[in-house]
């Protein structure tokens, strides 16, 4: 069996947690390589709803394996509380679930700098999720963040958080005007949070390569996408990691050339939660009516989500920097009862259409989008198991997709439970072994 990398090709919510859930059956482990508690998976399972922001998606098929790998920054306050929450619901999580020694720590001062940070000291404002990602991101590049096996050795710790504490606290005061944070309550929460993990803490990297030596399989499940890539979307309107495949190899410690192929993740339309260029959002009734039938609200933090038709431009450039093999196409039963379709083809800049991505957000901001419109459909598609169920005008569209991106559709989502997907025959990304 090969190693799949299933990643979003928008800017988030594409269903990702949903695709990872089914294909998870498939595989021997499940692997979290970046991100945070900024990501809100979705899986519904027989009408039960679950969120996961932290722990991937295959936990919820009993007996895999999960890894939370060192690229992911961990608040452990919402790991914890995710942890109980599953265990409440009858999902055996210690036993399943790894998690990073390597990987960083987000503590409450990253959430707070985030939220006071986000639009002040000369940054623009970007709407983040608040969730500390930046922030704590940022600690790691400059070599000031605090890893999970630093939590083990107490006294290390207690010295490192209180440097780190006093020096956060006087720019909390000094630049923000905020209130500063108390060390010692912090240190207690975070060592009790550390001894409730600590079952599943090891040396992740030295784990996998074993399980790969041993020929287990790896699903590896993106968060955020590719639009959100600190290098490759839209900055500085994205998240603070690499979304895109790299990100996969970088955020597990499992060599690039362990990934056998790459699934991306796209909805029939666009959203964005947050702030950035958007070239093919609808304002008023048309994006209203998307984001009611598509229920479009975010699932970490509950925000309308921004809604538009599908960006062909966009994507092809996400399919280019990811190496996507075949594109989970999902939501294709919320364009149902809209007259027409429109699919972006082209950006109209200075008066030429052009093919590109920009790479400035200010460019993209100034694009027209040019439109090839098709029909659409009044069925319920709900119930569609194969494409042969599917109207003739909704597979003009995927067909019609296909050709503009160049990659073959290899499943439709038509509803948001585990069992409404078609998965097309001839073409199946996970038959490369
Ligand atoms: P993720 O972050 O990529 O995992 O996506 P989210 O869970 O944030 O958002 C996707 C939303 O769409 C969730 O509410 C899913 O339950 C839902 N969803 C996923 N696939 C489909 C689909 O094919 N049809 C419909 N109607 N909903 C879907
Ligand atoms: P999943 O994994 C959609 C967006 C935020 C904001 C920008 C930066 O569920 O697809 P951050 O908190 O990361 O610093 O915010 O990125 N964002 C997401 N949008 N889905 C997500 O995750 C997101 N994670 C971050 O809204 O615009
Ligand atoms: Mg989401």
């Amino acid at each position: 069996m090969s190693n799949v990398c299933v990643l979003g090709l928008q800017w988030g919510d594409e269903g990702k947690g949903k695709l990872v859930d089914i294909l998870s059956e498939e595989f021997d482990l499940v692997l979290r390589y970046q991100g945070g508690g900024n990501a809100g998976h979705t899986v519904v399972i027989g009408g039960e709803k679950f969120v996961l922001h932290l722990i991937p998606s295959g936990i919820l098929r009993p007996g895999k394996q999960c890894v939370i790998g060192n690229g992911v920054v961990i608040d452990l306050e919402t790991l914890v509380e995710e942890m109980d929450d599953l265990l409440r619901r009858g999902f055996e999580v210690t036993s399943q679930l790894l998690v990073s020694d390597r990987a960083h720590v987000v503590f409450p001062y990253h959430k707070l700098l985030d939220r006071l940070g986000d639009g002040l000291t000369g940054k623009p404002r970007l709407g983040t999720t608040g969730r500390g990602i930046g922030p704590c991101y940022a600690d790691k590049m400059s070599r000031e963040g605090i890893r999970i096996g630093e939590l083990y050795d107490r006294s290390h710790f207690r010295q490192r958080l209180e440097e780190v504490v006093d020096l956060k606290n006087r720019l909390l005061t000094a630049v923000y005007g905020a209130q500063s944070l108390k060390f010692e309550p912090m240190y207690e929460a975070y060592c009790g949070y550390a001894e409730r993990i600590e079952p599943c803490v090891c040396d992740t990297v030295e784990f996998l390569n074993r399980q790969a030596a041993e020929g287990k399989s790896m699903l590896f499940e993106g968060a955020q996408a590719a639009l959100l890539d600190i290098d490759f979307g839209t900055y500085p309107y994205t998240t603070s990691s690499n979304t895109t495949t790299c990100g996969a190899s970088a955020g597990t410690g499992l060599s690039p050339r362990q990934i056998d192929s790459v699934i991306g993740v796209a909805k029939a339309y666009t959203t964005r939660v947050g702030e950035g260029p958007f070239p093919t959002e609808l304002h008023g009734p048309e994006g209203d009516r998307l984001r009611e039938q598509g229920d479009e609200y975010g699932a970490t933090t509950g925000r309308p989500r921004r809604c538009g038709w599908f960006d062909a431009v966009a994507v092809r450039h996400a399919i280019r920097v990811c190496g996507v093999d075949s594109i989970a196409l999902t939501k294709l039963d919320v364009l149902g009862g809209q007259e027409k379709l429109h699919a972006c083809t082209g950006y109209r800049l200075d008066g030429n259409v052009v093919g590109r991505f920009p790479a400035d957000a200010r460019e993209l901001e100034r694009v027209e989008p040019v439109y090839e419109t098709l029909d659409g459909w009044e069925e319920d598609i709900g119930d569609a198991q194969c494409a042969e169920d599917l109207p003739t005008n909704a597979m003009v569209y995927v067909e019609a997709l296909e050709d503009l991106l160049g990659v073959p559709v290899s499943s439709i989502g038509v509803g948001s439970d585990r069992e409404q997907i078609i998965r097309r025959s001839g073409v199946n990304a996970l038959s490369k072994s």
